[in-house]
């Protein structure tokens, strides 16, 4: 028999619980369908793997208006503060004609702002009717490049987090809640 870890205590703080988390997402769908309602057309959610996975999940069942959905997955390079970085797709989203589509970027974390930044002119440059993006989380004090999403859940501090999609080395992604991952776990 194999004997697992409880990652769970591998976290040292839980900063959202589970109901925590449910009420951002409900919050951001409201705002979604408002906005929405308005802007008329067709709705697409993009999520970008592989962190956003979980929160897509509970976001696209609390939207009233008809969804669309789609995926890429992307990484951003370029850590020093006078490059704006370059985006590198490893999937990229699978359709031909975007003309009619508001695409709402579903991202878990807004960290330097470069993915984002480089992200809604790629898909504007493709023909997207309008890009939009939603963040859970939001780390303003990490910021490289001005962005700013259109929808974000919550500020947080400069923390290392982990749960609900977020990962460290590939680990506590499924943790059903947003904690700080204990120091010893990632400077050993
Ligand atoms: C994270 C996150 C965003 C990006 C944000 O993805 O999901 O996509 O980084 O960072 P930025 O604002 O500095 O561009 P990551 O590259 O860790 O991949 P993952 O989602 O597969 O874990």
């Amino acid at each position: 028999m194999t004997t697992y870890p409880d990652l769970r205590t591998h976290v040292s703080e839980v900063l959202f619980t589970e109901e925590e988390i449910e009420k951002m997402v409900t919050d951001i769908a409201a705002r979604i369908d408002e906005d929405q309602q308005k802007l008329g057309g067709r709705l697409l959610l993009l999520c970008i793997l592989k962190g956003s996975v979980v929160f897509m999940g509970d976001l696209m069942k609390k939207i009233k208006t008809p969804v669309e959905i789609d995926f890429m997955k992307v990484s951003s390079y370029g850590a020093s503060s006078y490059s704006s970085g370059e985006l590198k797709i490893t999937l990229d989203l699978n359709r031909e004609d975007l003309s009619d589509l508001h695409i709402i970027i579903v991202e878990d974390i807004i960290d330097s702002g470069k993915t984002l930044s480089k992200l809604v002119p790629y898909l504007l440059g493709r023909g997207a009717a309008s890009v939009r993006s939603c963040a859970l989380l939001d780390k303003p004090s990490r910021r490289k490049v001005d962005y700013n999403a259109d929808y974000v859940g919550v500020e947080i501090p400069d923390e290392f987090v982990v749960g609900y999609g977020l990962d460290y080395d590939e680990r506590y992604r499924a943790l059903p809640y947003i904690g700080i991952l204990k120091r010893e776990i990632y400077e050993k």
